[in-house]
């Protein structure tokens, strides 16, 4: 449905993405993951031929975004980062403006208006300006013009930003059930979100794709990798200095609750460090009671393949 060849896009003296290779299947809802300014709307925008790559091919169905621009784009819907909406449009009137402007004909447009207002959970509002309307609601409309002309494809930037937990649960379930009819692309920076509805992820990182794969697979790379859990009373033993010394143990991170020392243990993959840290604490007669070993999760995925210690990425 998608396919990317050695995309490249600088602008005025800064590379925003570099040779980007992927593809994209019929029906897959594919999560596109990355920090603030990792290229994601950048790559977005030139799919959607909103911009031109410096080099580089893309096409949508097999049309070229750019050489067959009209084909291409008649068989996505795009729903931009910030959705330009007009505020002195009700609901209902800006859907049906949106839907004679991408061609659907025009005794079919009630009745494609009705169902993206049903699907989207937009009939309490339908009346209403669209200034008025919550962002949980514009986010709504968004999703709805992106869906009006009942495309194959659409392509989602960043789609949950600015919502509250509810409404941020309320767009997952509905790109989920969404996904059941249509191939998405969707952006986000926030990692269990990719997890929650993705069936496979790119993971994007200052303008390169780091890694490609299902999340179970991503998750199985590193699945030791996710770290150990160590809660003892160390005496005068600084325990940190002392877990740090066994092989395999990357990063030591200290904290406290009423007497105990907490140590965050982050491993190498495939090594399990728990029975010597056992022997450690029994040589030094540390009182432990706690030793465990922590499910990876997309965040450990993300800062092994970034080598990035401070991953930005809000849970
Ligand atoms: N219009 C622009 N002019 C110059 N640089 C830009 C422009 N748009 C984005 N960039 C730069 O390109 C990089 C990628 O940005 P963007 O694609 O918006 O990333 P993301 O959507 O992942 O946050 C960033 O470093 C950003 O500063
Ligand atoms: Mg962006």
């Amino acid at each position: 449905m998608i396919k990317v060849e050695n995309l490249t896009k600088r602008y005025a003296g800064q590379t925003a993405i570099r040779d980007l290779n992927f593809e994209v299947g019929q029906g897959e809802i594919m999560g596109f993951l990355g920090p603030n300014g990792a290229g994601k709307t950048t790559t977005m925008r030139i799919l959607a031929g909103f911009m031109p790559a410096t080099s580089g091919r893309a096409s949508i169905a097999g049309f070229d975004v750019f050489e067959r621009s009209l084909q291409a784009r008649s068989r996505l819907g795009y729903m931009p980062e910030n959705v330009p909406l007009y505020n002195d449009m009700r609901v209902t009137e800006y859907l049906d403006y949106r839907a004679a402007l991408k061609g659907v004909p025009h005794r079919r447009i009630a009745e494609r208006v009705g169902d993206v207002k049903e699907l989207c959970g937009l009939r309490e509002v339908e009346r209403k300006l669209i200034g008025t309307l919550s962002k949980g609601y514009r986010q709504r409309v968004g999703l709805a013009d992106a869906l009006v002309s009942d495309p194959d494809l659409l392509i989602l930037d960043e789609p949950t930003i600015g919502l509250d937990p509810n409404q941020i649960r309320q767009v997952r379930e509905l790109i989920k059930n969404l996904g059941k009819q249509h191939t998405i692309l969707l952006s986000t920076h926030i990692l269990p979100e990719v997890e929650m509805t993705c069936s496979r992820v790119i993971i994007i990182h200052k303008g390169r794709i780091e890694a490609c794969d299902t999340p179970e697979n991503l998750l199985g790379q590193i699945r030791q990798a996710g770290g150990v859990v160590v809660e003892a009373k160390t005496g005068k033993d600084d325990g940190a200095e002392e877990l740090k010394k066994i092989s395999g143990v990357r990063e030591v991170i200290t904290d406290h609750d009423e007497g105990w020392q907490i140590f965050s243990l982050r491993v190498e993959s495939g090594l399990d460090v728990r029975e010597e840290i056992f022997r450690l604490a029994a040589d030094r007669k540390w009182t432990l009671r706690e030793l465990s070993q922590r499910r990876a999760t997309l965040e450990d995925v993300f800062v092994e393949i970034t080598h990035s210690d401070q991953a930005e990425m809000p849970i």
